[in-house]
């Protein structure tokens, strides 16, 4: 957790005083355990929020600017807070620009402008959805300080649309929700179709959730990623001449996929299709075990949803799959997987807590030795969803 008084200084600094005060918000990261590519699917997931997420101070002015700044990187400016207008020279500014102008949108004004502060502590480009972290505390402290009511599933679409449409990343819906409305020690089971969802109790024993960072920045993730969205919805319409209503690769069980694949022309197609059906019914049987407490049984279903990532869904890379690779060779592992969008970014692993100092060890080594690259590595506890600190 970031040092409060420390960021209340260095916002002082920044923005001078003033008779108004200070109020502090939090989001987190989150990191995915199991069901991936499948939410804009409309399948399940099962992610959960980080400990360690976005820190921001937020102050009314008394005109109507906008001030953006962050502890991270040198830039800050001010802004009129409206009209809201993308710009790739503002680069991160976008995310909370790009909030404030969906707010406009759906007849959200302000009578004041603002002064942020960010504070981030999520690796940049790490897949721990630093951008929803950011995205999701800025809807919900200019909506409280607006005195507007507060809804975090709303939030979490909103931040989604706002990524969509302002800054045109065609991400599903999974990190937004974990973000908004995780809970300390629960996994979040998501049926991304409808947003119904169960925060389940994750009870991992002596075995602790390792997230390893593969340092390698996810280039090119943008374009690959939207290319995976059009196979899925090639695949379903090849699949409407049996299921004239299927809309969405999640509306159809494993069976009558199995029975009718033939009908999708393209091999490869064919073989994403396959990684997302087979990945949601890993989420449903991961709920089951997790249920009996058989840990081992889920590890082996995490290892499952990393080859299929690998082998048909095609998006995990050298570094990821060296990594995981890596990770399996290390006794007390019972699971080890990509987590998030794939093509660099993070791996997660289900390790013993006696194993960690070797795993680490034994990770980076062989790590480095394949890549070139270093590995870092953060022992994760589950936190909560976004909120009002101070
Ligand atoms: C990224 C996207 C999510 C999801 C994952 C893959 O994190 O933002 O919506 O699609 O990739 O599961």
């Amino acid at each position: 957790m970031a040092d409060l008084q420390e960021l209340t200084q260095r916002f002082l600094e920044l923005y001078k005083d003033s008779a108004e005060s200070i109020h502090i918000f939090h989001a987190p990261g989150r990191v995915n355990l199991i069901g991936e590519h499948t939410d804009y699917n409309g399948g399940y997931v099962f992610p959960a929020a980080l400990t360690f997420g976005t820190t921001l101070l937020i102050r009314k002015r008394s005109d109507k600017l906008l001030g953006l700044a962050t502890t991270n990187f040198p830039d800050h400016k001010h802004l009129p807070i409206e009209p809201i207008v993308y710009d790739e020279a503002d680069d991160w500014m976008n995310y909370p620009k790009g909030i404030v102008h969906e707010l406009q949108q759906q007849g959200r004004t302000f009578e004041t402008g603002f002064d942020l502060l960010f504070h981030g502590e999520i690796p940049n480009g790490a897949g721990l959805s630093s951008s929803a972290s950011i995205e999701v505390v800025t809807a919900f402290a200019l909506l409280t300080m607006g005195g507007y009511p507060v809804d975090t599933v709303k939030i979490a679409l909103l931040a989604q649309k706002s990524e969509n449409e302002f800054n045109g990343v065609q991400c599903g819906i999974m990190d937004q929700f974990a973000v908004a409305n995780g809970k300390k020690d629960h996994a979040i089971l998501l049926m991304c179709d409808t947003l119904e969802y169960d925060l389940v109790p994750f009870d991992s024993g002596s075995y602790r959730l390792v997230i390893g960072n593969t340092n390698k920045r996810r280039g090119l993730v943008d374009s690959k990623y939207n290319e995976r969205r059009s196979q899925c919805e090639q695949a379903v319409q090849d699949l409407r001449t049996a299921f004239p209503e299927l809309t969405l690769l999640g509306q159809i069980s494993l069976e009558d996929f199995n029975r009718t694949k033939h009908l999708i022309e393209d091999d490869t197609v064919r073989r994403r299709a396959q990684h997302v059906v087979e990945e949601i019914d890993r989420v449903i049987r991961s709920i089951t075990v997790l249920k009996n407490n058989d840990l081992a049984a889920f590890g082996q279903l995490m290892n499952q949803s990393h080859d299929s990532l690998r082998d048909l869904y095609e998006v995990t890379g050298e570094e990821l799959d060296a990594m995981v690779a890596a990770a399996r060779t290390v006794p007390g592992v019972l699971g080890s997987r990509m987590t998030g969008a794939g093509f660099g970014g993070c791996t997660v692993s289900l390790v013993h807590e006696d194993s960690i100092e070797r795993f680490k060890a034994e990770v980076s080594r062989q790590y480095t030795a394949a890549t070139g690259l270093e590995a870092d590595f953060y022992v994760c506890k589950i936190g909560n969803g976004v909120e009002q600190l101070s």
